[in-house]
Formats: structure tokens, C-alpha cells, sequence
């Protein structure tokens, strides 16, 4: 497998990072995940917009290369071979030579970009597959979590718990509403109306979450931006989660309430899954 770090396409074997990036000794960096069909990316652009969003949120500064990042990622696809791709993009504040909070004034910022084969949804070929496993969990992460960071400890952190059953995805809530998923985010549908999360802090903007409102909205089908109560799950015609890797992917069940099945023929989802 061939990634790119600094200006160079390498081997993934020959890649070193320093241990005293801050990446590694802080989660001091950011990322971005982006998808890419029969060799084309897609919604490239409103990957890169979120990107350099998260660059300026975290004052981190822009690596010169990144003006060039869609000519790299095209160069990285070719070598990598796969026809689907998923690209992973990384930006650390840099390498301190001594550890410290403060960063050294004149650090330069570090790119790496790795690719790996994009898994088929497998929804899309077998709609009547069983839906995901869910897991309910109060939201521990921090206050800032529409910036899409490389410290996500918090968000992997139960999924490792040995005395918790290994679950699909984990569903965060606070303060009695739903947040988002540990790598997704939430849509519900009742009666004939979808409803997910308002964008704010306590979410990540998600790239397929806003492709999908637009489409749907598009299709003529009523979508609201509006708090969700857990309460309103167990009340839900559908609920499914979303992101640039799995697309759109149904919920079976939530802890050990099961949802109610329903022809996929006739389910808001399965039509989303067009839109791919
Ligand atoms: N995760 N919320 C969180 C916490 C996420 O990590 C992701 C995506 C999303 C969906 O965002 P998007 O539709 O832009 O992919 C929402 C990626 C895929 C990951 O970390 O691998």
C-alpha cells in the first residue's frame, strides 16, 4: 500500500512518524475521511471545505501541499489500485523536539494520507439484511466535537470496554437528547418525516449527513434539523446512521429494544441509499 507523507508517495512500511509528533503526544492534529467511487472522489470539495474548517478551528497551520490535495489523492488512487477507496487525511501542529504543551512557535505542520480499500454497503445488495446493533451511552466527550480532531479517545473509549457486548455503533445522548453516533450521525423517520440533530458543538458536520438533507429535501420529502428526544427513538418508524464509509446503514436495535421491521421497498433509508 502506497500513502504520501510530507511531499513523498512511500511504501506504508517505509512511513516513520516522529513519537514526539503532537499527534501522537496530544491527539494535536485533525483528519477527514473521503470516499471515492470507480476511481472518482466524491463531495471532494465539501471534504476539503470541512477540512481547512478544522485547520482554522484548531489553529493549526495549513500545510503548503494541501492546495494540491485533490491531484495527490488522484495520484495515491492510481497507485493503490482499488476502484473504491476510502482516503484518510491527516494534518499534526508538527514535531516538538522537546514535549510541551506550548507549541514551538516555528512548527511546521505535517500531511500523511493513507487509502485503503472502500468495503461495498452491503445494504445496498441485501436491503433485508439484519440493521445495526446499537448501544445508548451518555455523550463523555468534550464541548468541541464539530471539529473532526484525531483525539478520539472518547469517542472509541467503551467500544474496548471488556464488560460491555461489542455493539455495531454506540449512540451518544446528553441531557436526555441525542447526539450522534461514535462514527456516525442519526437520522430518525416518523411518520413520512426525517429528523436528525441540529448542526452545533456537540456534533460533527457531517459531509453525508448534509448531502443527504439536500437530496432528500430535493425528493420533496420532509426533513426537520431538530433536537431528538431518546424518548422518540423507541417511537421511531426507522432510524439509521450515516457516514462517508458506511453511506446510509438501517438500526436493528437499541440496547434491547428492537425496531420495528419494515419492507426496505418502503423505508425512507432504503431510497437514501440511492442517492449513492
Ligand atoms: N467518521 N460523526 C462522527 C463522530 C464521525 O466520526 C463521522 C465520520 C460522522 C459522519 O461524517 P461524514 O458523513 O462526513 O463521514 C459523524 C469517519 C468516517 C471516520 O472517522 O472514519
Amino acid at each position: 500500500m502506497w500513502v504520501y507523507l510530507n511531499g513523498s508517495y512511500i511504501k506504508a512500511e517505509d512511513a516513520k512518524i516522529s513519537p514526539l509528533d503532537r499527534s501522537a503526544t496530544f491527539g494535536d492534529g485533525i483528519y477527514e475521511v473521503i470516499p471515492s467511487y470507480d476511481q472518482k472522489l466524491f463531495l471532494f470539495e465539501e471534504h476539503f471545505e470541512r477540512l481547512k474548517s478544522s485547520l482554522y478551528k484548531t489553529f493549526i497551520s495549513s500545510p503548503q501541499e494541501l492546495e494540491d490535495l485533490e491531484n495527490i489523492l488522484k495520484l495515491l488512487h492510481k497507485k493503490n489500485l482499488h476502484k473504491n477507496q476510502s482516503f484518510y487525511i491527516q494534518v499534526s501542529r508538527g514535531v516538538q523536539a522537546v514535549r510541551s504543551h506550548a507549541a514551538d512557535k516555528d512548527l511546521q505542520s505535517s500531511l500523511f494520507i493513507t487509502s485503503q480499500e472502500l468495503e461495498p454497503n452491503p445494504y445496498k445488495s441485501q436491503p433485508n439484511l439484519k440493521g445495526l446493533t446499537t448501544r445508548l451511552e451518555e455523550d463523555i466527550r468534550w464541548q468541541r466535537c464539530d471539529i473532526k480532531t484525531t483525539a478520539l479517545i472518547g469517542n472509541i473509549l467503551s467500544s474496548h470496554n471488556p464488560t460491555l457486548n461489542p455493539v455495531d455503533e454506540v449512540i451518544f445522548h446528553k441531557d436526555g437528547l441525542i447526539n450522534e453516533g461514535s462514527k456516525s450521525n442519526l437520522f430518525m423517520v416518523k411518520e413520512g418525516i426525517v429528523f436528525t440533530p441540529p448542526l452545533s458543538n456537540k456534533i460533527l458536520p457531517g459531509v453525508t449527513r448534509q448531502y443527504l438533507l439536500d437530496k432528500l429535501l430535493s425528493e420533496g420529502i420532509d426533513v426537520l434539523e431538530q433536537d431528538i428526544d431518546i424518548q422518540e427513538l423507541y417511537s421511531a418508524d426507522e432510524v439509521w446512521l450515516t457516514s462517508s464509509t458506511k453511506e446510509v446503514q438501517p438500526i436493528h436495535s437499541i440496547d434491547d429494544f428492537i425496531l420495528p421491521s419494515k419492507d426496505p421497498k418502503e423505508s425512507i433509508w432504503h431510497r437514501a441509499l440511492d442517492f449513492f
